[in-house]
């Protein structure tokens, strides 16, 4: 076997171990009818049907253009900033790489909070960086307790708003709050890959805010609500001082011509948009009724999962789930052995998914 002459830091990480896919769980079942509630897509499927993106799609044997792609364009309009302001990822998942190659030495750190999204640790570890974690409160994001435990050393600090996989968020003024305590030296990432989901009133106006603290760096993905998961296609905006830096880094070609056609098509689909973000409500009611009378604790979510407490071990009620033909994510990963996250799905899909949770807590 050939020598692993790899950074000592790449040698103790862990791959990323994704979960099964339908095609995976089809074939150990042998069933047909798999649904898969697992990594929050959207239900209704993509923004963008195949015939509209033919019909804007220009040679495949061509190099994509970012700066020249309408979708930098329309982003701008959407958010009323300048193309200054702007980096597109392939995925956000890269723009959090980015951030963590452009800011991080080692010896540095980072802060980011227990039951949060593991791509925030995974980059900062290949940095050789060392990570704070931090407890949260009520299964929500600590922003008081993130302040006792900067250093001199902190470059970074990584919310998820709407936190994955609990849901819950941090509202304005809270954000606020921290934002003026915090040295301006520190980046501070709001990743709200699920916001466009987030129905609270006082969900922060991030983007109104990033005018006053330049250290804001706010990540946006078209992962979710817009259904391009697979093509891999998110943005950052931030200060053109921090967009700077992180263009200098980014591969020249990160976003492929089929994800910026997409993209652009996807923020003009506004009916996609409302009739997801209607049917993610009303599946989130159903779901609250459901679990209410199976006296199930859950959390209120703002997002388009619902993470559910169980008397049994999370990963043992995904592989009963399974055989149920229903792919759900247990949350030992998270820290939290005894829960799972369910993605909000088609009212047929949360139905099946109630119908097998209560075969798995008669069992
Ligand atoms: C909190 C959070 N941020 C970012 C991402 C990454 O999204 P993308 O598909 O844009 O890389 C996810 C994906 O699940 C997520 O849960």
């Amino acid at each position: 076997m050939a020598q692993d002459f790899s950074r000592k830091i790449i040698q103790n990480i862990q791959p990323y171990i994704p979960g099964k896919s339908i095609a995976e769980v089809a074939e150990q079942t042998r069933r047909t009818d798999i649904i898969k509630l697992a990594s929050n897509e959207n239900p209704l499927g993509a923004s963008v049907t195949w015939d509209r993106l033919k019909e804007s799609f220009e040679d495949i044997n061509l190099y994509p253009h970012q700066a020249a792609s309408p979708l930098v364009l329309k982003l701008c309009q959407h958010w009323n900033v300048t193309p200054q302001e702007i980096i597109l990822g392939n995925g956000s998942d890269e723009i959090i790489q980015l951030l963590t190659q452009a800011y991080l030495n080692p010896g540095d750190n980072i802060i980011t909070s227990m039951h949060t999204f593991s791509v925030y640790e995974a980059t900062t570890q290949i940095m050789d960086a060392e990570i704070r974690t931090l407890p949260m409160r009520e299964y929500t994001i600590d922003l008081d307790a993130m302040l006792t435990v900067l250093t001199d050393s902190t470059k970074l600090i990584f919310i998820a708003n709407p936190n994955n996989p609990t849901g819950t968020i941090i509202t304005h003024q809270p954000l606020v709050d921290f934002l003026e305590k915090m040295p301006k030296n520190i980046l501070i990432v709001l990743d709200e890959a699920y916001a466009d989901y987030a129905t609270h009133t006082d969900f922060p106006r991030t983007i109104e805010l990033m005018k006053t603290y330049a250290n804001l760096v706010v990540l946006r993905t078209f992962s979710k609500l817009y259904g391009l998961a697979g093509l891999r296609i998110g943005y950052g905006i931030a200060h053109p001082t921090v967009i700077d830096v992180l263009q200098k880094i980014r591969p020249p070609f990160n976003v492929n011509s089929l994800a910026l056609v997409a993209g652009a098509l996807a923020l003009d689909n506004h009916a996609h948009v409302s009739k997801s973000k209607a049917l993610n409500e009303s599946g989130k009611q159903f779901l609250y009724d459901e679990l209410d009378r199976l006296k199930l604790i859950y959390l209120k979510t703002e997002a388009n999962f619902v993470c559910i407490f169980l008397p049994i071990l999370g990963k043992e009620v995904m592989q009963i789930l399974l055989q149920e033909g229903i792919i759900i994510r247990p949350l030992e990963s998270f820290n939290m052995p005894h829960a799972i996250r369910v993605t909000i799905g088609l009212p047929e899909q949360n139905l099946r998914f109630i119908t097998a949770l209560k075969k798995v807590l008669k069992r």
